[in-house]
């Protein structure tokens, strides 16, 4: 009888004791977070994403980028992330409080795409690069994702205004009379990715010098 009480006590303890570390403690740390306004007139930071990037979102999550894209840069000294270029600071955890699902990833096989939409803000550059990353990042392993794309037969003279421009010596470029525009998915995925910006600074997290 003495051994189960000790052991009844002992067990609520350890749940006792987890729940204060893990849920209440983080809770206090970082439950009251609020967006922040910067400087009076401008919108607060974070900022909302628009409807297309928040659909965006929802493809990437579809589409696996997570198993190999990671949005948290991490701090000087740890490991190279600025001298990668993956952003001019750390990312903190204001930077996330509007987001209702995180993905800040486990692996890094590409680039970490917390800053993807301040590194590489052209549109073209990243719909040439989901339908074939090797256009764009020669000897890439990235997966291509040609299946958003539609091949489509060019009406009259002009090719419409999305679509894609291949380099002149594009083995795969469509056919004459052809061209490839981006599926709704691909446009809202790329809308997404250009709206990954840490380009703003918080009291708690600075610039690198
Ligand atoms: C199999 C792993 C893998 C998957 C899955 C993957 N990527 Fe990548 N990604 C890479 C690698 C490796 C690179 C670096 C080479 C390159 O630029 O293609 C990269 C590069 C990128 C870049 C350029 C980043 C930079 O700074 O140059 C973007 C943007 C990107 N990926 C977006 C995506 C999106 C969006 C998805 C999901 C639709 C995705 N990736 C899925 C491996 C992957």
């Amino acid at each position: 009888m003495k051994d189960l009480l000790t052991i009844f006590f002992g067990a609520l303890a350890t749940i006792l004791f987890s729940f204060t570390g893990i849920v209440m403690m983080s809770n206090i740390q970082y439950g009251r977070l609020e967006p922040i306004v910067l400087e009076e007139g401008e919108p607060a930071y974070p900022r909302t994403p628009s409807g297309e990037a928040m659909q965006g979102k929802e493809v990437y999550v579809d589409l696996g980028c997570i198993y190999c894209h990671s949005q948290q840069v991490r701090r000087k000294g740890f490991g190279a992330d600025f001298e990668r270029g993956w952003g001019d600071r750390q990312s903190v955890p204001r930077d996330y409080i509007l987001q209702k699902r995180v993905l800040l990833g486990t692996m890094r096989t590409g680039p970490d795409l917390m800053n993807v939409g301040d590194r590489i803000p052209t549109r073209d550059w990243h719909h040439l690069h989901l339908y074939d990353p090797k256009i764009t990042s020669p000897g890439s392993i990235m997966s291509p994702f040609a299946f958003l794309y539609k091949k489509q037969k060019i009406q009259g003279d002009e090719l419409s205004p999305n679509a894609l421009t291949f380099p002149p010596d594009y083995e795969n470029a469509p056919e004459e009379g052809y061209e490839v525009v981006p599926t709704e998915r691909a446009h809202v995925l790329v809308e997404y990715l250009l709206s990954l910006k840490l380009d703003y600074e918080l009291p708690e997290s600075k610039f690198a010098e």
